[in-house]
């Protein structure tokens, strides 16, 4: 039982070894990199600001901060909402939103500060929250990568119930290209 139990971790750490190994033989890195941010000076002062007033107490962006969960992930924010919607939603959240939310909002709210901060450094703030963008297919965007992808075809065709075909439609169907949704996602939000 033990010696079984023990080989297995001894084989696991020898397959971390050798991933390490090809790891740093390789040029391209293993995991492509899928949420991006190329900053402005203005988005940098905002990621300053972000920090200074504690917004990753509960939030993560550039991939630091809390892991609370996905509407607490602000990376890829920026495919997602305009400059605009933040801005708005920074200054008055439960109008913005158009709901009750839960840290947002007036006293007692956590987060009812954020409302108070000056408006300049409120524009920086959603300046470089609009600046973190996803690619279409990683974990913080809403599309799904472009073009066919076999894996997520055999995915479905294996696990998903056949009745979900009638009942649910595929939205790599309704969203031919990213480019399109891109374009969408500027209109609606
Ligand atoms: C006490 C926890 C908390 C703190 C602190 C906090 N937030 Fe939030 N934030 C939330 C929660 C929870 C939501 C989801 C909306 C809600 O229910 O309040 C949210 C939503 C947001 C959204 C909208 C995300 C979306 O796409 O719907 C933005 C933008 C945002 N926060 C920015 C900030 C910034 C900037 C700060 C710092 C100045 C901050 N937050 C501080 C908890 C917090």
């Amino acid at each position: 039982m033990f010696i079984v139990a023990g080989a297995f971790v001894v084989l696991a750490f020898i397959g971390f070894i050798v991933m390490l190994m090809i790891q740093s033989h390789e040029e391209k890195p293993m995991f492509e990199m899928k949420t991006h941010f190329e900053l402005s000076a203005e988005g940098q002062k905002g990621s300053e600001a972000f920090r200074l007033n504690g917004c990753t107490t509960c939030h993560r962006a550039l991939r630091n901060g809390t892991n609370m969960g996905r509407t607490a992930e602000l990376d890829g924010i920026g495919s997602r909402r305009t400059l605009q919607w933040i801005e708005a939603f920074l200054a008055d959240p439960e109008k913005t939103y158009g709901a009750p939310t839960v840290d947002h909002g007036a006293t007692p709210k956590r987060a009812d500060y954020v409302a108070k901060i000056d408006a300049h450094t409120r524009h920086q703030i959603a300046v470089f929250l609009s600046e973190l963008k996803s690619d279409p297919g990683s974990s913080t965007a809403e599309v799904p990568p472009d073009g066919r992808s076999e894996f997520i075809d055999s995915m479905v065709k294996t696990w998903a119930p056949a009745d979900w075909k009638e009942k649910y439609h595929d939205v790599r169907e309704k969203m031919p290209t990213a480019d399109a949704y891109s374009q969408d996602a500027k209109e609606t939000h």
